[in-house]
Parts: structure tokens; C-alpha cells; sequence
């Protein structure tokens, strides 16, 4: 059974996507241990409540300096003892300690094709906002390992979205979500859940990988 904890910070339908997969049966042989938000008013909290998950909310606001709250932070992950750590929607820059206590543990979801349109600056509404102001045609969404630096782990899934002339950020953000997000995201956990996920010179294999299938 992986033990995750997902970390979010507003909405939280990659959360939602996740607990609705692991009651279909999509994810399996997983189990949601801790939801940790940052953000007092996230409705992924409320997600997870109506969901009967263990969730807590530490606001970096409510502590005298930044590393107080990383130490807590790392504290409350350790202490649900998860086995992956899934950063859902999660606006916090995950500090390197965390990064360090959970090598290749911890995956993030970005939306967008990473090597493009990530970095720093380029998170929630910029990333799409940043594909319309170039003309870009196909954007989409991608699950990494998170390391030190970011956006530059190990990939582990893509998919392609298509780029319309007339979207607005909001409206391609959605397409990205419905189209790509809430379908790696399980289909991730999934795979590592069965052990079919290992990382080899910074690149990420899978057994028995098959594109057809996401
Ligand atoms: C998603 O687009 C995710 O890729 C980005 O923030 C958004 C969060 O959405 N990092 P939600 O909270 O899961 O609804």
C-alpha cells in the first residue's frame, strides 16, 4: 500500500482527481494518509474533509521567519509517514531540506511541457497566459520528481494539449486540466504504486510504459 500525503494550496481538483481515482479502482493499492495546505481558505481542504482525509493547513503567515515554517512543514509531512509526497497545486517552493528528507519522493504536477514554459514565475494562470503570448499550438502538462531546482526533475508523464486561437488563460488552464492533469496525476501515482517507476541517470523508466495508455 503507497502511503501519499498531497500537498495543495487552492482549489484542489488534482486532488480531487486523485481520491476519485483511487475509489474507481484507477489508482490502486494507495492510500491519502495527509492533505497539507498552506492556505487557510483552499477548498481542497473541504475536498478532503468531505473525503474523510486526515488534513492540515499551516500558513507560513502565522510564524516569525520562513524557516520556522519549512521545519514544520517537514515535520508534519514526516510525522503521516508517507511513502510519496504529491504537490497537487501547491504554490509553497518546496524548501531543500524537504527535497533532501524525500529523494525522488516527492512529484509535482506543472502545467505545461516541461523543458518549456516553467521556471521560476511560471506557475497557475502565468504559465497559460505565457503560451498565448508566444503562439504556441500545443501545450499540456507534465508529473516530475522534484529536485532542488525548478521544474528540473526527472520526468515521469507528458500529455499533449492542443492550443486554440480564441482561449483566453482561463479557458486553456481548464483544457489542460480536464485534458491532461486530472489524467497523469493518478495514472503517476498509479505506476508507482506498483513499482514500475525507477530513475536511472536523471531520466525516468517504466515497465512496461505504453503512450496509447494516458
Ligand atoms: C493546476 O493547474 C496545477 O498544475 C498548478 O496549479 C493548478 C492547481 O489546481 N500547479 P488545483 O488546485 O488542483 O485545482
Amino acid at each position: 500500500m503507497l502511503k501519499i500525503a498531497v500537498c495543495v494550496s487552492g482549489g484542489g481538483t488534482n486532488l480531487q482527481a486523485i481520491i476519485d481515482g483511487i475509489e474507481s479502482g484507477k489508482i490502486s493499492d494507495t492510500r491519502i494518509v495527509l492533505v497539507f495546505s498552506n492556505n487557510p481558505n483552499a477548498y481542497a481542504l473541504e475536498r478532503a474533509k468531505k473525503a474523510g482525509i486526515p488534513a492540515v493547513c499551516k500558513s507560513p503567515k502565522n510564524y516569525p521567519a520562513r524557516d520556522d515554517f519549512n521545519k514544520d512543514f517537514l515535520e508534519t509531512l514526516k510525522s503521516a509517514e508517507p511513502d510519496l509526497v504529491v504537490l497537487a497545486g501547491c504554490m509553497v517552493v518546496i524548501p531543500k531540506e524537504i527535497v533532501r528528507a524525500f529523494p525522488n519522493r516527492i512529484i509535482n504536477i506543472h502545467p505545461a511541457l516541461i523543458p518549456s514554459f516553467c521556471g521560476q514565475g511560471y506557475y497557475g494562470l502565468h504559465v497559460h497566459e505565457k503560451v498565448l503570448e508566444r503562439g504556441a499550438r500545443v501545450t499540456g502538462a507534465t508529473v516530475h520528481f522534484v529536485d532542488e531546482g525548478t521544474d528540473t526533475g526527472p520526468i515521469i508523464l507528458q500529455k499533449a494539449v492542443m492550443v486554440e486561437q480564441d482561449d483566453t488563460p482561463e479557458i486553456l488552464q481548464k483544457r489542460v486540466m480536464e485534458q491532461a492533469e486530472w489524467k497523469i496525476m493518478p495514472k503517476a501515482i498509479d505506476l508507482i504504486a506498483h513499482g514500475k517507476v525507477r530513475v536511472e541517470d536523471h531520466k525516468v523508466i517504466i515497465d512496461g510504459y505504453d503512450p496509447q495508455s494516458i
